[in-house]
């Protein structure tokens, strides 16, 4: 049944290619709770798309062309103050550097100065298990919305007793995202004997393109796809993976709509994408071997840690600031990028149904973080790919230090 449901969806599926022609990005600047309220509210309407989370001191909204007069009018009654940042979202992804897929299928060699496509991405880890099989596996652990796998890599030298989990690409759009993790894991492995102290430390899992359908439906359809692709119960697409964890699932920063961009799904774990996820890490954390947690976001430069459901502190907070500062401080000292250590909710704004949350409230792992990358809103999705090595290097020694915690 489900075959042929994909099958129909493939037939029907357009072709064409979303333009973003006059498409622009407004900067809001909230000045009080009733503010950020107002914004909170402006969210749930299906025609403008949150760039940013609701926050302080800014947040960054895409508003399609036929929908500028109408915002700029409510923004100016609500008193909220605003910049256009963006006036044209076509053109600036028209700049973007992305690496023309093999016409046969085939996949291409990462280079780090293009965004690649996910059959790169996954033959980059297969080239790695062939050519360093005592170091590198790979596995799929499981298979997305449209039966794409979830290719996740494990590179082990034999020594470690602990693990460290890095996922990338749970957003489609994030694309500096997965580009980092596979940055990353080309230093552990192709740079091991430089970095030997720190990969010996662990038993690395890294799961690059978490969202794979997204992914591609983000290259090929809609740039600023989000969610994941699965049918649901109206005629809009997609889960927001990261609002569909079950731990406090929709307590806060979610929506019921389906055509919402943070619909949190009809029930937790509704989506393959995060389920398989959840019960590997559940599987391979039996015995509490887990250290760490990092889940690869973008954009805004920010280093959060639990909770995200609420504006509360977990009690091992000094723990989680003083390992998440090392990597702060590290990313910090390479090229001077500044970043923010907080917690999600407090940082950012309450969300439930978060990976970082479960992975700390169900699933065990005490340091968990999601890594908000590049940058703070400039270049936003579009974040040119000559930035991906300088935000990888960086992004590389934050994980370093960070690792290094647990020496
Ligand atoms: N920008 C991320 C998102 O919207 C932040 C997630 C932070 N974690 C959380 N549990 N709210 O998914
Ligand atoms: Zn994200």
């Amino acid at each position: 049944m489900k075959q042929l449901v994909l099958l129909l969806l493939a037939v029907f599926a357009a072709a064409e290619r979303k333009r973003y022609d006059g498409y622009q990005v407004k900067r809001v600047f909230p000045k009080d709770s009733v503010g950020l309220e107002h914004l909170a509210q402006m969210r749930l309407d299906i025609r403008l798309d949150f760039w940013t989370e609701v926050r302080k001191p800014s947040t960054d909204i895409m508003v399609p062309p036929e929908v500028v007069e109408e915002l700029e009018g409510r923004l100016g009654e609500l008193d909220l103050p605003f910049l256009t940042i963006i006036r044209d979202v076509q053109k600036l992804s028209d700049e973007q550097k992305v690496a023309e897929p093999n016409e046969d299928g085939t996949p291409r060699a990462m280079d780090w100065t293009s965004y690649h496509r996910l059959v790169d991405i996954h033959g980059y880890l297969d080239q790695l298990a062939e050519d360093y099989p005592d170091m590198v596996t790979v596995m799929s652990i499981g298979s997305s919305f449209e039966n794409r796998d979830m290719k996740l890599v494990k590179v082990s030298t034999g020594t470690a007793s602990q693990k460290m989990w890095i996922d990338g690409g749970i957003h489609a759009r994030e694309w500096i995202s997965p580009a980092v993790v596979t940055y990353i894991l080309r230093e552990l492995v192709e740079n091991y004997e430089e970095n030997r102290d720190v990969v010996d430390l662990f038993d690395w899992y890294l799961l690059p393109v978490h969202n794979p359908d997204g992914y591609e439906y983000s290259h090929t359809n809609e740039r600023y796809w989000r969610k994941t692709r699965s049918v649901t119960e109206s005629s809009c697409r997609g889960v927001d993976p990261n609002r569909n964890w079950d731990f406090h699932w929709m307590e806060s920063g979610a929506s019921q709509n389906p055509c919402s961009e943070i619909y949190a799904g009809p029930i937790p774990f509704s989506e393959s994408e995060t389920s398989s996820v959840a019960e590997f890490l559940l599987d391979e954390n039996a015995d509490r071997t887990f250290q760490g947690f990092l889940t690869v976001h973008s954009y805004g430069q920010y280093w959060l840690c639990p909770w995200g459901y609420d504006a509360i502190y977990p009690e091992d907070y000094d723990l989680l600031e003083e390992a998440g500062m090392m990597g702060v401080d590290a990313i910090e000292a390479v090229f001077g990028t500044d970043y923010i250590f907080d917690t999600s909710a407090i940082g950012l704004s309450p969300a439930a149904g978060g990976s970082d949350d479960w992975a700390k409230g169900v699933g065990e792992i005490q340091y968990s973080y999601t890594l908000e990358l590049r940058d703070t809103g400039f270049w936003g999705f579009e974040l040119p790919a000559s930035q991906i090595i300088p935000t990888g290097q960086e992004t590389w020694e934050g994980v370093k230090a960070f690792a290094r915690y647990f020496q």
